[in-house]
Formats: C-alpha cells, structure tokens, sequence
C-alpha cells in the first residue's frame, strides 16, 4: 500500500514542471545570480525582472570609467568595438558560490560591454553555467552572444535578447517569463 502511495506522489509530480521549477528555487537546490552593467537603465529592469522572477541573488558590474555625454558614447563605442577592457568596482558576490550565472549587458557597437567583458575576464574560472541576456537599440545580439560564449569558453543555457522599445512598451515581462522558465527546465 505504502508503495502504491509513493509511486502514485512520483508519477503525480513528474510532468509538473512549474511544481518542479519552484521547488529548485524555494528549496535552493539551484543557486542563480544575476549579474549585469547598465549605464542608462535598461538593462538593470530586465536584471531586476529576472532576479524578481526568480527570487534570486542579483548584483550590478560599476564601470569606474565616466562613461557620460556625448564624449563618454563616443568613447564607450571605441572601447566595446577594441573590445577594451576597463575598471570596475568590487564585487561582493563570487560566482563560484552559484551554480548558474545570468549575466546581461547592453550592447555596444555590436559587442558587449567593456565591464562585463572585464567581469568575465576576472571570474570566467568560476563560473560553473551562465545564461546571457542584453538589451539593445536594434534588434539582433547574435554576433555579441557569439563573443561572450568565446570569451567565457561555455556554451549558455538560454539567451534572451530585449530591445529598448520592449523595454519601454514593458512587452520584455513575458519575454523573461519564457527565459526564466527556459533556465530552471535546464
Ligand atoms: C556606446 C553605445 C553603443 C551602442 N551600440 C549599439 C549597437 O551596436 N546596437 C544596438 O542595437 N544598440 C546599441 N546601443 C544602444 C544600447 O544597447 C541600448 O540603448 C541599451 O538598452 C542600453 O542599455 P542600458 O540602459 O542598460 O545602458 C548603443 C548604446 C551606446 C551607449
């Protein structure tokens, strides 16, 4: 009888996947930080949604290189297509403690940002799994995802691509709904 029960509970939870999904994070057999650089704000609302979503640990890449006005666009285009890396504030989270990192930048001249190039070029060592999201004027991030699976030697479990009408319009909501399921089914 007691067998009969428990094999009735397994069969019962085995095609729930949003019963499994929540019990990797409640639980914390899964631990997922968000890490990400913004300079204008985009990107940190669709790292916030994530984490949000998630009930996850997230933290902000600080560029220590003033990156404002025109001169500071002009010369953050140059260092993203040099692919230049720059200074960038301590971080409080090591990624070595997380068994997934989800990672977002904008993207610049193509490429990814000049911080989280540095972030990845510092910790790459210890990241066990990684995710890319980005956020973008245009509307295709193939060639700076391609770069960052280089860089980082990992091929991502899932990216997610937001442009910043999406960002405006908050059409990206459903978007990391569909990411963030895609992640935990992992
Ligand atoms: C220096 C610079 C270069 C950019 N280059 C691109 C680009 O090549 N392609 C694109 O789609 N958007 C480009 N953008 C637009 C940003 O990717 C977009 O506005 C992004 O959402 C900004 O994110 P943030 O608000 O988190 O800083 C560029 C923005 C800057 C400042």
């Amino acid at each position: 009888m007691h067998i009969l029960v428990a094999v009735f509970l397994i069969i019962s939870t085995m095609g729930d996947k949003t019963y499994v999904s929540d019990k990797i994070n409640k639980e914390g057999e899964m631990k997922i930080l968000v890490t990400f650089y913004s300079r204008t704000g985009n990107t940190k609302k669709v790292a916030e949604t994530i984490a949000g979503t998630l009930k996850c640990d997230i933290e902000e890449i600080v560029d220590m290189k003033s990156r404002k006005g025109a001169w500071g666009w002009i010369v953050s285009g140059k260092d993203a297509t040099q692919k230049n890396l720059t200074t960038i504030g301590a971080i409080t989270k090591s990624p070595d403690s997380y068994d997934l990192i989800i990672i977002g930048t904008p993207i610049w001249g193509g490429k990814m940002t000049p911080a989280v190039r540095t972030y990845l070029s510092q910790n790459k060592e210890k990241i066990k799994s990684i995710a890319f999201f980005c956020t973008m004027g245009g509307s295709n991030a193939g060639n700076a995802f391609k770069d960052m699976e280089d860089f980082v030697g990992k091929q991502p479990l899932r990216t997610l691509e937001i442009s910043t009408k999406e960002v405006v319009q908050g059409a990206y909501i459903q978007k990391v709904k569909d990411f963030t399921a895609g992640v935990l089914k992992k």
